[in-house]
């Protein structure tokens, strides 16, 4: 639980910087309290606890005001920075990394049971005031300018602005939107692996987290062969990435959406 903790103050570091200690972001960060309380919920909903779920996520309103149904799945290191006005719906889902700014409504459009809530990708960025409405895919990477309300499906690496969402910068390759959230996720400076860097050791960099992601792949179908027949070897977990090992190559301030 602890190391939990430690990573979700580590996520504010690294993407708000004025962000000054440990202490002021437990403390200061209505953000971090609606993230806890949603745990709490969230487990009390996985639990069938249903009431008590509904009745602890509109504490954690009243308190922070930021609205997250108990049946949303979060990833790890999300990041709500100010809060105030979100809403997040129930068949929302988050990956890690993924950062909402103020006013930011991940709703639906229609009154239909079943999934009607956006699924944002690792390190999607959510700007200041959008809407994104709708059972769809923001991909992985993707920027939603502040004040945007989507729609449709948004493609990894892409920024999208304006009402409705309209696409004005396409990652050149996908593949380069896969290794920005592979990066974020190891706290590597993903904007540094870019061409238009030609710094050697990024563009190494790059091409080890490529490699990296296609090592991933093949062991993830490995084990599927191996669960189809009936070992369980990749029930163990891997050691998990710790940010903070990483923190002396991240830059600081060098978000697009920073204050
Ligand atoms: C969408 C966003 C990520 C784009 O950042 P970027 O990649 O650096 O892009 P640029 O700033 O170079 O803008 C590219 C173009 O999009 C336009 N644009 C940028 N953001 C826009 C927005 N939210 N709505 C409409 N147009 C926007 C710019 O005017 C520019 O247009 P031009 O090419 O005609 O001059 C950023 O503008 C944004 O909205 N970030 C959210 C920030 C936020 O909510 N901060 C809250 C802090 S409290």
């Amino acid at each position: 639980m602890f190391e939990r903790l430690r990573e979700d103050i580590q996520s504010v570091f690294h993407r708000d910087p004025a962000a000054r200690n440990a202490f002021e972001v437990l403390t200061c960060y209505p953000g971090m309290h609606a993230i806890w309380i949603h745990r709490l919920s969230g487990a009390l909903w996985g639990m069938g606890w249903k009431w008590l779920a509904r009745l602890v996520s509109n504490f954690g309103r009243w308190l922070t005001g930021i609205e997250i149904h108990p049946g949303a799945k979060v990833g790890r290191r999300f990041f709500i920075d100010h809060g105030m006005g979100i809403v997040i719906g129930e068949t929302a889902e988050i990956g890690d990394d993924v950062t909402l700014y103020q006013g930011v409504t991940l709703g639906g459009t229609s009154w239909n049971k079943g999934k009607r809530h956006p699924t944002l990708e690792d390190g999607v960025v959510v700007g200041a005031g959008a809407k994104v409405l709708g059972p769809f895919t923001v991909g992985a990477g993707a920027k939603v300018g502040s004040n945007a309300v989507v729609t449709k499906a948004v493609p990894a690496g892409a920024t999208v602005v304006g009402i409705p969402g309209r696409i004005i910068m396409k990652s050149s390759d996908e593949q380069e939107a896969k290794r920005k959230a592979m990066a974020e996720k190891l706290g590597f400076d993903a904007y540094g692996v870019s061409e238009d860097m030609p710094d050697p050791v990024a563009r190494a960099i790059g091409q080890l987290l490529d490699h990296l992601q296609a090592v991933d792949g093949r062991l993830e179908g490995m084990c599927g062969a191996l669960k189809d027949l009936g070992s369980d070897y990749c029930a163990k977990d891997l050691p998990e990435l710790r940010q903070e090992d990483f923190a002396e190559v991240k830059g600081e301030g060098d978000s697009p959406v920073g204050r």
